[in-house]
């Protein structure tokens, strides 16, 4: 879908990929609605853009309920929604609280597809529209203290296959972002559990993996918008390991469905 003109909705707009998935979608003549809790560096980051700021909390049950309804009464119907908002839980599944855990699906996995469901009527009534949804190869490969973190992007991923599917042959694109690990304070909360380093270290020493950068990602995201990518996987030399990953999936989708 070609993004200039259209309206986008993006969550998690002050964060490290967040900001700059806001400028590029800015860039590439998109209007805004920007979203986060905080406040202060969302209107900073909203004016700067000439973007609208809408703050709002997505573990809260009403707020997330009447979301798109509120965005949409506003600043319009949306055409793009990139659900970009997440937090992660690093460490021992016992060493989490069962606040913790109810906040990381909440955040992570209910919130995306919440929303999903509530902008598709409009999005299909108008005839368009593009729903992204930012993943990670935490959800592909699991890593040493993110159990949970990968849980709710393998089942993101999922979902976004699933709805690809159900998509089929109609008006509205679905995009699944898989990326490795990013320069970014996310990686660094992440790298604060020492098994998790490791894991890292060992990884990116390897080569199997690169660190990658915010700015870069976010590009790649809005190209990929653009191209009706059904997936954007990067770092590149990750992607084979994520297809074979994901094999499974598309043979019996294949098999029940003559979809590939
Ligand atoms: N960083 C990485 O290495 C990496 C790798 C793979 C995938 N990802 C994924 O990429 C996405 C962005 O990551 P990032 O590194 O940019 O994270 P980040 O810097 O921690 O930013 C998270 C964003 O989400 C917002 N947010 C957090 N809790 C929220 C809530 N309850 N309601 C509404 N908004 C909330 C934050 O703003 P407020 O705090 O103001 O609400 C912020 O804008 C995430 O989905 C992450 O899982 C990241």
């Amino acid at each position: 879908m070609r993004v200039a003109g259209t309206h986008v909705l993006l969550t998690g707009a002050t964060g490290d990929i967040g900001r700059r998935l806001a400028t590029h979608l800015s860039d590439a003549a998109a209007r805004l609605t920007l979203v986060a809790r905080s406040t202060q560096p969302l209107e900073a980051l909203a004016a700067d853009l000439g973007a609208h700021a809408v703050s709002a909390d997505l573990t809260d049950r009403d707020t997330l309920r009447s979301l798109i309804r509120d965005v949409e009464q506003a600043h319009g119907p949306v055409d793009v929604l990139v659900n970009n908002a997440g937090t992660e839980t690093v460490g021992h599944l016992t060493d989490l609280t069962a606040d913790d855990l109810e906040h990381l699906l909440a955040l992570n996995l209910l919130a995306p597809v919440e929303l999903c469901r509530q902008v598709l009527p409009g999005m299909t009534a108008r005839g368009r529209g593009h729903l992204v949804n930012i993943s990670s190869l935490a959800g592909v490969a699991t890593f040493p203290g993110l159990a949970t973190y990968g849980a709710t992007k393998a089942g993101l991923t999922h979902f976004t296959s699933g709805l690809r599917a159900d998509l089929r042959g109609g008006p509205i694109g679905t995009l699944a972002v898989e990326i490795g690990p990013v320069s970014s304070q996310m990686m660094s909360r992440i790298a604060s559990h020492p098994p998790t380093a490791a894991a890292f270290d060992r990884v990116l020493g390897l080569r199997a993996l690169t660190m990658l950068d915010p700015d870069a990602v976010a590009r790649a995201v809005v190209a990929a918008v653009e191209d009706d990518q059904a997936t954007l996987r990067m770092p590149r030399r990750a992607a084979p390991l994520a297809t074979l990953a994901h094999a499974p999936r598309s043979v019996v989708r294949l098999a029940l469905t003559g979809i590939r």
